[in-house]
Protein backbone atom coordinates (compact mmCIF):
# COMPACT_ATOMS: atom_id res chain seq x y z
CA UNK A 1 0.00 0.00 0.00
CA UNK A 2 1.27 3.08 -0.96
CA UNK A 3 0.93 5.69 1.32
CA UNK A 4 -0.23 9.16 -0.38
CA UNK A 5 -0.10 12.83 1.33
CA UNK A 6 -3.70 13.80 0.13
CA UNK A 7 -3.20 17.55 0.49
CA UNK A 8 0.15 17.29 -1.77
CA UNK A 9 -1.88 15.08 -4.10
CA UNK A 10 -4.60 18.12 -5.03
CA UNK A 11 -1.83 20.75 -5.36
CA UNK A 12 -0.37 18.47 -7.61
CA UNK A 13 -3.37 18.12 -9.63
CA UNK A 14 -3.80 21.87 -9.68
CA UNK A 15 -6.07 22.57 -6.67
CA UNK A 16 -9.40 20.99 -5.53
CA UNK A 17 -11.31 22.86 -8.02
CA UNK A 18 -8.91 21.48 -11.03
CA UNK A 19 -10.01 17.86 -9.14
CA UNK A 20 -13.53 17.81 -9.10
CA UNK A 21 -13.91 18.75 -12.71
CA UNK A 22 -10.99 15.74 -13.88
CA UNK A 23 -13.26 12.46 -14.77
CA UNK A 24 -12.55 9.27 -12.48
CA UNK A 25 -9.79 8.10 -15.60
CA UNK A 26 -8.03 11.30 -15.79
CA UNK A 27 -7.52 11.31 -11.95
CA UNK A 28 -6.37 8.08 -12.23
CA UNK A 29 -3.74 9.01 -15.05
CA UNK A 30 -2.72 11.97 -12.77
CA UNK A 31 -2.65 9.06 -9.72
CA UNK A 32 0.19 7.06 -12.18
CA UNK A 33 1.97 11.01 -12.83
CA UNK A 34 2.09 11.77 -9.06
CA UNK A 35 3.35 8.33 -8.07
CA UNK A 36 6.02 8.41 -10.41
CA UNK A 37 7.16 11.90 -9.96
CA UNK A 38 7.40 11.52 -6.05
CA UNK A 39 8.43 7.20 -5.85
CA UNK A 40 11.05 7.58 -8.47
CA UNK A 41 11.79 10.92 -7.79
CA UNK A 42 13.62 9.71 -4.65
CA UNK A 43 10.82 10.35 -2.71
CA UNK A 44 10.91 14.06 -2.74
CA UNK A 45 7.90 15.65 -2.70
CA UNK A 46 5.60 16.61 -5.72
CA UNK A 47 6.00 20.26 -6.13
CA UNK A 48 10.21 19.71 -6.68
CA UNK A 49 10.48 15.82 -7.75
CA UNK A 50 13.90 14.57 -9.40
CA UNK A 51 12.38 13.11 -12.42
CA UNK A 52 13.02 9.96 -13.24
CA UNK A 53 15.54 8.89 -15.52
CA UNK A 54 14.88 6.56 -18.72
CA UNK A 55 16.05 3.75 -16.96
CA UNK A 56 13.91 3.79 -13.96
CA UNK A 57 11.06 3.93 -16.11
CA UNK A 58 12.01 1.16 -17.96
CA UNK A 59 12.14 -0.56 -14.34
CA UNK A 60 8.86 -0.13 -13.86
CA UNK A 61 7.17 -1.75 -16.67
CA UNK A 62 7.09 -5.38 -15.59
CA UNK A 63 5.56 -3.79 -12.31
CA UNK A 64 2.40 -3.51 -14.36
CA UNK A 65 -0.80 -5.47 -15.17
CA UNK A 66 -0.77 -3.28 -18.96
CA UNK A 67 1.33 -1.77 -21.14
CA UNK A 68 1.54 2.13 -20.95
CA UNK A 69 0.92 2.80 -25.13
CA UNK A 70 -2.42 1.15 -24.95
CA UNK A 71 -5.41 3.26 -25.53
CA UNK A 72 -7.77 4.27 -22.56
CA UNK A 73 -11.04 2.61 -24.33
CA UNK A 74 -8.78 -0.99 -23.32
CA UNK A 75 -6.93 -0.13 -19.69
CA UNK A 76 -7.29 1.76 -16.89
CA UNK A 77 -4.50 2.26 -15.00
CA UNK A 78 -6.35 2.07 -11.39
CA UNK A 79 -9.57 0.23 -10.73
CA UNK A 80 -11.88 -1.33 -13.20
CA UNK A 81 -13.32 -0.17 -16.67
CA UNK A 82 -16.58 1.32 -16.61
CA UNK A 83 -19.51 -0.16 -18.83
CA UNK A 84 -19.48 1.88 -22.21
CA UNK A 85 -23.05 2.78 -23.60
CA UNK A 86 -24.07 2.03 -26.81
CA UNK A 87 -23.51 3.53 -29.74
CA UNK A 88 -26.01 5.26 -31.99
CA UNK A 89 -26.71 3.77 -35.31
CA UNK A 90 -25.02 5.82 -38.28
CA UNK A 91 -22.81 7.12 -35.34
CA UNK A 92 -20.82 10.53 -36.02
CA UNK A 93 -17.98 12.21 -34.95
CA UNK A 94 -19.29 13.79 -32.05
CA UNK A 95 -20.73 10.30 -31.03
CA UNK A 96 -18.03 9.36 -30.56
CA UNK A 97 -16.24 12.18 -28.62
CA UNK A 98 -19.26 11.95 -26.30
CA UNK A 99 -19.70 7.83 -25.61
CA UNK A 100 -16.13 6.94 -26.80
CA UNK A 101 -13.30 9.64 -26.46
CA UNK A 102 -14.78 11.70 -22.89
CA UNK A 103 -11.29 10.90 -21.02
CA UNK A 104 -9.21 12.98 -23.79
CA UNK A 105 -12.00 15.14 -25.19
CA UNK A 106 -12.01 17.75 -22.35
CA UNK A 107 -8.67 18.66 -22.64
CA UNK A 108 -9.05 18.96 -27.01
CA UNK A 109 -11.87 21.06 -26.26
CA UNK A 110 -9.78 23.45 -24.34
CA UNK A 111 -6.77 22.91 -26.88
CA UNK A 112 -9.57 24.06 -29.41
CA UNK A 113 -11.37 26.93 -27.38
CA UNK A 114 -7.78 28.56 -26.64
CA UNK A 115 -6.69 28.59 -30.50
CA UNK A 116 -9.94 30.73 -31.34
CA UNK A 117 -9.39 32.21 -28.44
CA UNK A 118 -6.09 33.70 -30.13
CA UNK A 119 -7.69 34.08 -33.53
CA UNK A 120 -6.00 31.31 -35.29
CA UNK A 121 -7.45 29.63 -38.35
CA UNK A 122 -10.73 27.94 -38.26
CA UNK A 123 -8.87 23.93 -39.56
CA UNK A 124 -6.04 24.89 -36.64
CA UNK A 125 -9.06 24.98 -34.21
CA UNK A 126 -9.96 21.90 -35.85
CA UNK A 127 -6.93 19.87 -35.84
CA UNK A 128 -6.13 21.17 -32.01
CA UNK A 129 -10.05 19.50 -31.10
CA UNK A 130 -9.26 16.55 -32.91
CA UNK A 131 -5.38 16.09 -31.92
CA UNK A 132 -5.61 13.66 -29.42
CA UNK A 133 -8.98 11.61 -29.75
CA UNK A 134 -7.28 8.80 -30.40
CA UNK A 135 -5.27 8.76 -27.74
CA UNK A 136 -8.73 6.61 -26.56
CA UNK A 137 -7.85 3.74 -29.18
CA UNK A 138 -3.75 3.95 -28.94
CA UNK A 139 -1.69 6.40 -27.36
CA UNK A 140 1.95 5.08 -28.28
CA UNK A 141 3.06 7.01 -31.93
CA UNK A 142 -0.08 8.55 -31.40
CA UNK A 143 -0.28 11.47 -34.19
CA UNK A 144 0.17 9.19 -37.09
CA UNK A 145 -2.62 7.04 -35.67
CA UNK A 146 -4.45 9.86 -35.09
CA UNK A 147 -3.57 11.35 -38.57
CA UNK A 148 -4.92 7.57 -40.33
CA UNK A 149 -7.89 7.00 -38.33
CA UNK A 150 -9.19 10.80 -39.25
CA UNK A 151 -7.63 11.44 -43.04
CA UNK A 152 -10.41 10.19 -45.01
CA UNK A 153 -13.09 12.88 -43.62
CA UNK A 154 -10.21 15.84 -43.15
CA UNK A 155 -7.96 18.09 -45.66
CA UNK A 156 -4.46 17.44 -46.10
CA UNK A 157 -3.80 20.42 -44.02
CA UNK A 158 -5.58 18.85 -40.96
CA UNK A 159 -4.03 15.33 -41.04
CA UNK A 160 -0.42 16.84 -41.42
CA UNK A 161 -1.10 19.20 -38.29
CA UNK A 162 -2.37 16.15 -36.24
CA UNK A 163 0.17 13.43 -37.90
CA UNK A 164 3.38 15.45 -37.04
CA UNK A 165 2.20 17.55 -33.21
CA UNK A 166 2.91 14.54 -31.52
CA UNK A 167 7.01 14.37 -32.33
CA UNK A 168 6.84 18.61 -32.40
CA UNK A 169 6.25 18.04 -28.73
CA UNK A 170 9.33 16.93 -28.28
CA UNK A 171 11.26 19.52 -30.09
CA UNK A 172 11.30 23.41 -28.95
CA UNK A 173 10.44 26.18 -30.71
CA UNK A 174 10.66 29.28 -28.62
CA UNK A 175 10.15 32.01 -31.61
CA UNK A 176 6.70 29.98 -31.94
CA UNK A 177 6.45 30.22 -27.71
CA UNK A 178 6.85 26.32 -27.41
CA UNK A 179 8.88 24.84 -24.49
CA UNK A 180 10.09 21.53 -23.85
CA UNK A 181 7.16 20.21 -21.60
CA UNK A 182 8.41 19.50 -17.79
CA UNK A 183 5.64 16.76 -17.61
CA UNK A 184 7.71 15.01 -20.03
CA UNK A 185 10.58 14.45 -18.28
CA UNK A 186 8.32 12.91 -15.89
CA UNK A 187 7.11 10.81 -18.21
CA UNK A 188 9.99 9.82 -20.68
CA UNK A 189 12.81 10.07 -18.38
CA UNK A 190 15.28 13.01 -17.55
CA UNK A 191 18.18 11.85 -19.89
CA UNK A 192 15.34 11.34 -22.72
CA UNK A 193 16.42 11.94 -26.12
CA UNK A 194 14.24 10.64 -29.14
CA UNK A 195 14.81 8.02 -31.44
CA UNK A 196 16.55 9.33 -34.39
CA UNK A 197 13.45 8.54 -36.73
CA UNK A 198 11.60 11.14 -34.68
CA UNK A 199 14.78 13.50 -34.86
CA UNK A 200 14.39 12.92 -39.18
CA UNK A 201 10.85 13.41 -38.96
CA UNK A 202 11.66 17.11 -36.79
CA UNK A 203 14.02 17.63 -39.42
CA UNK A 204 11.53 17.19 -42.30
CA UNK A 205 8.83 19.03 -40.90
CA UNK A 206 10.55 22.11 -39.70
CA UNK A 207 11.03 22.08 -43.70
CA UNK A 208 7.85 21.79 -44.56
CA UNK A 209 5.97 24.89 -45.81
CA UNK A 210 2.78 23.78 -43.24
CA UNK A 211 5.45 23.07 -40.16
CA UNK A 212 3.39 25.94 -38.67
CA UNK A 213 0.05 23.75 -38.83
CA UNK A 214 1.53 20.91 -36.47
CA UNK A 215 3.19 23.39 -34.21
CA UNK A 216 0.39 25.47 -33.75
CA UNK A 217 -1.21 22.37 -32.32
CA UNK A 218 1.43 21.97 -29.64
CA UNK A 219 0.95 25.66 -28.71
CA UNK A 220 -1.87 25.16 -27.48
CA UNK A 221 -1.59 21.42 -26.33
CA UNK A 222 -2.47 21.96 -22.27
CA UNK A 223 -1.83 19.70 -20.01
CA UNK A 224 -2.63 21.76 -17.14
CA UNK A 225 -5.73 21.01 -15.91
CA UNK A 226 -7.65 24.29 -15.91
CA UNK A 227 -10.18 24.31 -12.70
CA UNK A 228 -13.95 24.60 -13.47
CA UNK A 229 -13.40 25.06 -17.66
CA UNK A 230 -15.57 22.21 -18.67
CA UNK A 231 -15.49 23.14 -22.76
CA UNK A 232 -18.85 21.83 -24.39
CA UNK A 233 -18.37 20.47 -27.71
CA UNK A 234 -21.84 22.81 -28.70
CA UNK A 235 -19.52 25.53 -28.76
CA UNK A 236 -17.46 23.56 -31.83
CA UNK A 237 -20.55 21.83 -33.75
CA UNK A 238 -20.01 24.50 -36.93
CA UNK A 239 -16.57 23.88 -36.95
CA UNK A 240 -17.00 20.39 -36.82
CA UNK A 241 -19.32 20.42 -39.74
CA UNK A 242 -17.04 22.82 -41.77
CA UNK A 243 -14.11 20.76 -41.34
CA UNK A 244 -15.23 16.84 -40.97
CA UNK A 245 -16.62 15.30 -43.91
CA UNK A 246 -19.10 12.93 -42.13
CA UNK A 247 -19.87 9.80 -44.31
CA UNK A 248 -23.74 9.19 -44.33
CA UNK A 249 -23.38 5.34 -43.16
CA UNK A 250 -21.99 7.06 -40.08
CA UNK A 251 -18.26 6.38 -38.77
CA UNK A 252 -17.42 2.48 -39.17
CA UNK A 253 -19.62 1.68 -41.43
CA UNK A 254 -18.19 3.58 -45.07
CA UNK A 255 -16.25 1.21 -46.40
CA UNK A 256 -13.17 3.33 -45.56
CA UNK A 257 -10.00 1.91 -45.08
CA UNK A 258 -9.85 3.33 -41.59
CA UNK A 259 -13.44 1.74 -41.06
CA UNK A 260 -12.54 -0.85 -38.94
CA UNK A 261 -10.65 1.66 -36.60
CA UNK A 262 -13.58 3.74 -35.77
CA UNK A 263 -15.91 -0.09 -34.91
CA UNK A 264 -12.91 -0.84 -33.04
CA UNK A 265 -13.29 2.58 -31.30
CA UNK A 266 -16.89 1.52 -30.87
CA UNK A 267 -16.57 -2.00 -29.60
CA UNK A 268 -13.79 -2.24 -27.04
CA UNK A 269 -15.26 -5.10 -25.59
CA UNK A 270 -15.27 -7.43 -28.61
CA UNK A 271 -13.26 -10.23 -27.71
CA UNK A 272 -12.18 -10.66 -31.67
FE1 LIG B 1 -0.81 14.63 -28.56
FE1 LIG C 1 -2.63 17.15 -26.49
Amino acid sequence: MVNIDRRDFIAFLGGSAAVASMTAEAKADALEDYLTATEAGGGGTASAPRPPTVAELTAQIPTRTYRRGVGRLFSVEQGTVPLLEPMPSKATLADFIRLRFQAVSNHCLQSARMARKKNMDEEIVFACLIHDLVLSVMRVDHGFWAAQMFEPYVSEKVAFAIRHHATLRFFPDHEAGYEYPDLYYRMFGSDYVPPPHQQEEYKRVRQHRWYMAPRLVTVNDLYAFEPGVNVSLDEFQDVIGRHFRQPKEGLGFDGSPVAHMWRTAANPDSPL
